[in-house]
């Protein structure tokens, strides 16, 4: 199950990211963690006391071969030039499991504290948007849709705090998305512009309260989010005495207990291969028409493979 961690800037998507992760971890769940933010310190929040030195190469700076591995013998894809973030897979394209013994896995993933890790590598603002041909999330993007995973799986991927995602498919690549959000105007109002998004597409989407104080940011997040409220983390002493590279003793109960909520919802949602390759497919034929066949001179509407069938059946 593939969980996203977005919001703004600063409201917590890296330190929730890596709580989640980690509790995942050491619970014994496979579980793959993926820093997909503009600023990457995923590494450092999931191995607070800096133990190991995160030395696996980024995504971005190997998505040729990425493009060729996962194109495998796919005859619609005659290229990794023809291959863009959004080209869904089709019959002959190679389909991964979470943290198989494959090339992608391999050169891509390593330990940061308990979890496993996969970097997509520091961008800048010019590497954002729909037109982008090299965009570094394409990794991720790719990535996700090329992955078979089942429940008892899990990949956690820190977001960009930007409007990125909704340019490409990527937003519509997970089973589901936690909004984190201060209890503060700037925080809810990121909430409102991604909760219209998602329900465009029909994407499930939980708000997560951070950093609460007491009662009276409670009562603003519930009055600002109602439904849409799953449940809050406080502030907390524990993710300050990490940040400062010494963590003093364990995450306080309360938050121990929201993490656990956010496990049961993540648990509780149902695979829905169909909707995953529709929606896959709906926008690679938009960044087709946008930009893609005009930047590489093809119909890439004909990378479609109208007879594939997403989810385990394509494994084998
Ligand atoms: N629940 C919390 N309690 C205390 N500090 C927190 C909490 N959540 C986040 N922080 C702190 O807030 C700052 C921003 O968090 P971060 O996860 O980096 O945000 P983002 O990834 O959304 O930009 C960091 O200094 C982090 O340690
Ligand atoms: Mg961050």
């Amino acid at each position: 199950m593939r969980v996203a961690f977005v919001g703004k800037g600063g409201s917590g998507k890296t330190t929730l990211s890596a709580l989640f992760a980690r509790a995942l971890a050491r619970s014994g769940a496979p579980v793959l963690a993926i820093d997909g933010d503009i600023n990457q310190h995923l590494a450092e929040a999931l191995d607070p006391t800096g133990a190991q030195e995160f030395t696996a190469p980024p995504l971005a700076e190997h998505l040729g071969e990425i493009k060729d591995f996962l194109r495998g013998s796919n005859p619609r894809i005659a290229s990794r030039e023809a291959m863009i973030k959004t080209t869904p897979p089709g019959r002959g394209s190679r389909l991964l499991r979470l943290l198989g013994d494959d090339e992608l896995h391999t050169r891509h993933v390593r330990r940061a504290g308990d979890v496993p890790l996969m970097v997509t590598g520091e961008f800048d603002e010019s590497d954002l948007g729909v037109a982008c041909y090299h965009s570094k999330l394409g990794a991720v993007e790719l990535y996700l849709s090329h992955l078979v995973d089942g429940p008892g799986e899990y990949v956690v991927v820190d977001m960009t705090a930007g409007a990125d995602a909704f340019a490409s498919g990527l937003f519509t690549r997970f089973d589901m998305t936690f909004l984190v959000a201060e209890p503060t105007r700037k925080g809810v109002s990121v909430y409102r512009q991604y909760r219209d998004h998602a329900r465009e597409f029909g994407i499930p989407l939980a708000v997560v309260g951070n950093k609460v104080t007491g009662e009276e940011d409670l009562l603003f997040l519930k009055e600002q989010v109602g439904d849409d409220l799953l449940t809050h983390l406080v502030h907390s002493p524990w993710v300050r005495s990490a940040e400062r590279g010494r963590p003093q003793g364990e995450l306080e109960d309360t938050n121990r207990h929201a993490l656990n909520v956010l496990r049961e919802t993540v648990d509780a949602r149902v695979k829905d291969w169909t909707t995953l390759h529709r929606h896959a497919v709906e926008f690679h034929l938009r960044n087709a028409r946008a930009w893609a066949d005009a930047a590489t001179g093809q119909d890439l509407a004909a990378q479609v493979d109208p007879e594939f069938v997403p989810g385990p059946a394509s494994l084998t």
